[in-house]
């Protein structure tokens, strides 16, 4: 596979620790180095490395150092070189995260903390209060055929209402419902990008798009986000004009898994950079109402031709299924015109008790996110006292957090974890080919009580992993 982006020697000297200062030969320093930063997400697979004499120079080592490195990288699976494409990264077969998180949900035991879904139990009484409206308007509906493949007239309504309070102005002919938002973005691939088309998303990214990516036929193009939280929006911009995208899919909302938020320049910057590449962006909004810091203007603010999806799944709960599109009219057609040759449309029942609840969201949001910051402290205050080693940035929003382990193997303790009674999902389920095995998603969905009891459970698993260098190298590549 040829590959879409490209790193500079200065970018990648910049990422590589002191080549001299490590134990042994410089060359198998840069192979351990550049593998470490292939696993770590840091640079993507499929990125073209520097030529060795451009490499070399940015070291400041000989050119026999650099090929030497890079034919060590080769060996060991992590480099391929192709007449007319230079030398790529890749990462060995064999490391590939599995395609279903319901694979991590193995042994369960008696009192199992089940942290492996970033998503909440429904608030207390706001179903049981919509339900008998719903029920009660559900007879006028049943006088015709039922099959509104866009969805619901008055939900289509409320969405298109709640868009325009956030500075977005939406007529309902641009809403189209959806079951959830991972329904909209399948749809969207289908109808947007064919086989072999290339959608930009972050490293790490929500594991579900790489997934309908797949299906889909499309190519993810993965950008490594800052080591220190955020966007690198100079790499996001970078990956725009090497690789021009057909699309890119975007959660500049309290971002899963790292609940990072883009402020509004960088907004400004990557629509920009997005436009000019020619790309087609679809905005992820699945956790914008959780937010612990109030997010500033929507995408859909700044670039009319920005594609926005959202869900009632992580604001209220994931079991109404009721999603959304916002798009241009002609494409909200489009969309409807391709659901209703799959499933006809969504059922009316559940759309109905939607439209009760989403005008009521603003005034249901304070109180659900008062609990989430409280957890979301009660999780950082239990890692800082049990797991000191581990780094986790604060995230402003959303339901979970990025943590980077002190060894990487995040699949080793997603394993042991099991068993000790924690279910957990791998750093490595959140990128493309097996990489992020240094970090880890913890959601703070549960309750307090619950995430002190993780917590404590996993750093018992932790000490017991071995995670000296050779036991970590060789699970990291099995
Ligand atoms: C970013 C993101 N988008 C979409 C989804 C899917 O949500 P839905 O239940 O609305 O299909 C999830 C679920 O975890 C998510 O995290």
């Amino acid at each position: 596979m040829p590959p879409v982006s490209r790193i500079g020697g200065r970018t990648l000297a910049g990422l590589l620790p002191d080549l001299h200062s490590q134990r042994g030969p410089v060359y198998s320093a840069l192979r351990d180095a550049v593998t470490a930063l292939v696993l770590d997400g840091r640079v993507a697979p499929e990125t073209r490395l520097p030529s060795e004499r451009e490499l070399a120079a940015a070291l400041q080592v000989s050119r026999a150092t650099v090929t030497a490195a890079y034919d060590a990288l080769r060996e060991s699976g992590f480099l391929t070189s192709r007449t007319g494409s230079g030398s790529y990264v890749t990462v060995p077969a064999g490391t590939a995260p599995r395609a279903s998180i319901a694979i991590w949900r193995g042994a369960e035991v008696e009192d199992t903390i089940d942290l492996s879904c970033a998503a909440l139990a429904a608030p207390p009484g706001v179903l049981q209060d919509a339900l008998p409206i719903a029920a009660a308007a559900l007879p006028a509906y049943a006088t015709n055929e039922g099959y509104e493949p866009a969805g619901l007239g008055v939900l289509r309504e409320a969405i298109a209402a709640r868009f325009a309070a956030r500075g977005v102005p939406t007529v309902p002919d641009q809403i189209m419902v959806t079951n959830g938002a991972s329904h909209g973005i399948d749809l969207l691939l289908s109808v947007l990008a064919g086989p072999g088309d290339r959608m930009l998303a972050d490293l790490p990214t929500y594991p579900g798009v790489i997934d309908a990516a797949k299906r889909a036929g499309v190519r993810t193009v993965s950008v490594p986000m800052a080591i220190d939280g955020g966007w690198d929006i100079a790499a996001v911009k970078a990956a725009f004009r090497q690789t021009a995208p057909r699309l890119a899919y975007l959660m500049p909302d309290f971002h899963n898994p790292t609940g990072a938020l883009m402020g509004d320049d960088e907004r400004v910057d990557v629509l920009r950079a997005a436009r000019q590449a020619g790309a087609t962006v679809i905005v992820d909004e699945s956790f914008v109402e959780l937010g612990l810091t109030a997010p500033p203007r929507p995408a859909a603010a700044i670039d009319p031709h920005v594609i926005t999806v959202g869900s009632l799944s992580k604001p209220i709960w994931g079991g109404l299924r009721i999603g959304w599109v916002r798009a241009s009219v002609e494409l909200v057609q489009r969309l409807a015109a391709l659901r209703a040759s799959i499933d006809m449309g969504g059922p009316v029942l559940d759309q109905l008790v939607a439209a009760t609840i989403v005008p009521q969201l603003p005034d249901l949001m304070p109180e659900r996110t008062a609990g989430l910051r409280t957890q979301r402290d009660t999780l950082l205050a239990a890692l800082a006292r049990e797991l000191p080693q581990w780094r986790a940035v604060e995230p402003q929003g959303g339901l979970s957090l990025w943590i980077e382990l002190d060894a990487p193997m995040s699949t080793a303790l997603t394993l042991l974890a099991a068993p000790a009674g924690v279910i957990i999902v791998p750093g490595s389920r959140f990128g493309v080919d097996g990489t992020l095995e240094r970090f880890l998603r913890i959601p703070f969905a549960l309750p307090p009580e619950q995430l002190d009891e993780a917590v404590r459970r996993l750093a018992a698993v932790w000490h017991q992993l071995d995670r000296t260098g050779a036991a970590a190298r060789r699970l990291v590549v099995a």
